[in-house]
């Protein structure tokens, strides 16, 4: 009995020196989860580390959906470079790998280590209450990164940080309404982001709303590439396959998945960019690239620059003050030549 007892000591002490080890190698970044089983991880973490610190550093818990997309890894880039940058802050990272469920316990680890703010990218907008619930009752406070919740209860987070993303649905709708006048007639198919995120949802609705009142205008096809750019390629094989030489727009939620899409239709025969347009939204640099090379047309900005605020909103919170309930980003619409223009200046 003994023995087993002295056995369990040192197995604890073990991995109480390695997860502190872990700690020091980054600077002020701890990544709990970024490649393993994100729930295992996170578990262990909750019950061998005290994430508060002495030091009087504002602890962050994020919770990161996974790195679906360019545009997600830049938004992780900037949140940790930020935090990094930051020597007030310390950044627990934690990927999800696309799963609530792993949220959901990446969360209940920050509760658990005392956190002083939970930063959440929420992978869907439902079933956020309990855990948000949680939070609330240890009085951490959430902010919501990038996107949106559905919930009834308002008090379940604080701020949500992010952009409009039924503004640009309803622009990118705009860039091709404009492009093919209102009289004409005009095939879309549509490449959707994760079913039941907000980025969807809401991208899709504010697109269908701008072109509702046209009756020129129809959504022939419209089905998930789960912001990926591997799907986007798959689905645009399948709609091209069905429907090829009806399409005259490719309108996708994201740019990766339209730079996948510009693959299949390139496979297919056509000319990305002329005999079908494509729109999509994002901005990152590869969009811009494929604009300027004239494979693509459109790209609507929507900001992952996201750290600097994060950093800023979080020591207000601690600080006992008050952050505006939609801090919203500006972003703008390129195309054409001023896409081909902005290029030298992307910095995602
Ligand atoms: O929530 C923002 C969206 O998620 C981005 O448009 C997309 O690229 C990402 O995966």
């Amino acid at each position: 009995m003994k023995k087993l007892l002295a056995l369990l000591l040192t197995a604890v002490m073990v991995a109480g020196l390695f997860t502190a080890c872990a700690k020091e190698e980054a600077t002020g970044t701890t990544t709990d989860t970024a490649t393993t089983d994100s729930a295992t991880t996170a578990d262990d973490t909750a019950t061998t580390d005290s994430a508060s610190t002495d030091d009087g550093k504002i602890v962050i818990g994020f919770s990161q959906i996974g790195a679906e997309s360019g545009w997600r890894t830049a938004e992780t880039d900037s949140v940790i470079a930020a935090a990094d940058a930051d020597p007030n802050i310390e950044l627990i990272f934690s990927d999800a790998q696309q799963k609530q469920e792993n949220q959901i316990k990446a969360i209940r680890n920050f509760i658990a280590q005392e956190v002083d703010v939970i930063a959440l990218a929420p992978v869907v907008e439902s079933g956020w209450e309990t855990v948000l619930g949680e939070a609330k009752e240890a009085g951490i406070p959430v902010v919501l990164l990038d996107r949106g919740i559905v919930t009834e209860d308002e008090s379940l987070y604080v701020t949500f940080m992010g952009s409009d993303f039924i503004v640009e649905g309803e622009l990118a709708a705009q860039y091709i309404i404009d492009k093919f006048g209102e009289d004409a007639e005009v095939n879309i198919v549509e490449l959707q982001g994760t079913v039941g995120a907000s980025a969807a949802t809401d991208r899709m609705t504010g697109f269908a709303s701008a072109i509702a009142g046209l009756s020129g205008y129809e959504i022939i096809k419209s089905q998930t590439g789960d912001f990926t750019r591997s799907k986007g390629k798959e689905v645009m094989e399948a709609f091209l396959k069905s429907d090829g030489e009806m399409i005259d727009v490719v309108y996708a939620h994201n740019d990766d998945m339209a730079l996948g899409a510009i693959q299949a239709i390139e496979e297919y025969g056509l000319v990305p960019g002329v005999d079908i347009i494509i729109v999509s939204i994002d901005g990152v640099v590869g969009a811009f690239e494929a604009i300027a090379d004239g494979k693509m047309n459109c790209t609507v900005e929507c900001t992952p620059l996201l750290g600097p605020g994060l950093m800023e909103v979080a020591q207000t919170l601690v600080d006992g003050g008050t952050v505006e309930r939609w801090i919203k980003s500006n972003d703008r619409v390129f195309a054409d030549e001023a896409a081909v223009e902005e290029l030298p200046n992307r910095v995602y």
